[in-house]
């Protein structure tokens, strides 16, 4: 552990927290990387349970969505935003840098450029969701970075609702899944992206499908790691105190499926969690 990320900042953001959204608990599989590399830095969290899936969703919906969220968490101090999300980053992260210049964003994107680099048969799967797939920036990923790959992309349609009603065991989830990868699998994939931050959540299961043959890729220790680079950046980490923060949890809808997830994923905090109406 690199000890620079363990302390508070006096200065430019001195007691000014990391906010993080997404449409859910997907989100939490960044924020468990985050907490890992930067345990001092203070988390604002928002799961837009009541509007979610954004997948299905317009863009000029989920663009509306994420303004309102990022107006939120800095009203409640964040410094920085992290759109845990890559639904919301397709659609809004260009929009957002141009009308806050001052703050800093993290978004997130599926990681098609690693994969393409690490197959070693040149077929990739990617499951993302149908608004990432239909956007200009996942083709400008796949144009710029895999023009000589295969790429077998499903916009995994029914499986977020899936995985925030909490049954990861269930046979809808594991009968979603086969419906998704048997295809990928069959035409040979050997490198798979969860371009979703909701997938990682079903890692274990995914990797009972396909076996050891199949590399997963997240982006979430990657996007995790540029969050700490900015943070660090961003913060004096001269005159050091370290300080257990207390991170908070806002949903729109029902608290309950964050509950479960952090409960699940063993992130150990105080937490305050709160449903608040953002729209
Ligand atoms: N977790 C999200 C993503 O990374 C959003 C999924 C959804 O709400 O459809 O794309």
């Amino acid at each position: 552990m690199d000890r620079r990320f363990l302390y508070f900042g006096r200065s430019l953001m001195q007691n000014t927290k990391i906010g993080i959204f997404d449409s859910g608990v997907g989100g939490l599989t960044v924020v468990d990387q985050i907490r890992r590399l930067l345990p001092a830095a203070e988390l604002l969290y928002v799961a837009d349970n009541a509007r979610a899936p954004y997948g299905p969703r317009s863009a000029e919906e989920v663009l509306n969505f994420s303004r309102q969220i990022t107006n939120f968490l800095l009203a409640q101090g964040a410094g920085l935003i992290v759109i845990a999300c890559n639904t919301a980053t397709s659609v809004a992260i260009d929009t957002l840098r141009l009308e806050y210049p001052d703050i800093s964003f993290v978004g997130m994107e599926p990681a098609v450029k690693p994969a393409a680099t690490h197959t070693r048969n040149g077929r990739i799967g990617v499951m993302a969701t149908e608004l990432t797939l239909s956007g200009s920036r996942y083709q400008q990923l796949v144009t710029e970075y895999a023009y000589s790959t295969e790429i077998l992309a499903d916009p995994c349609v029914g499986l977020v609702p899936l995985i925030e009603a909490g049954d990861w065991e269930s046979g809808a989830v594991k009968s979603k899944l086969r419906a998704i990868l048997d295809p990928m699998l069959a035409a040979g994939i050997d490198a798979l992206v969860l371009g979703c931050t909701h997938y990682p959540l079903l890692r274990e299961q995914i990797k009972a499908i396909c076996g050891d043959g199949v590399e997963i890729i997240d982006p979430a220790p990657a996007t995790a790691r540029q969050v700490g680079r900015l943070y660090i950046s961003l913060t004096d980490t001269e005159n050091k105190t370290y300080c257990t923060p207390l991170h908070r949890f806002h949903s729109t809808g029902k608290s309950l499926p964050l509950e479960r997830v952090l409960f699940r994923l063993r992130l150990p905090y105080r937490l305050s969690l709160a449903s608040s109406n953002l729209g």
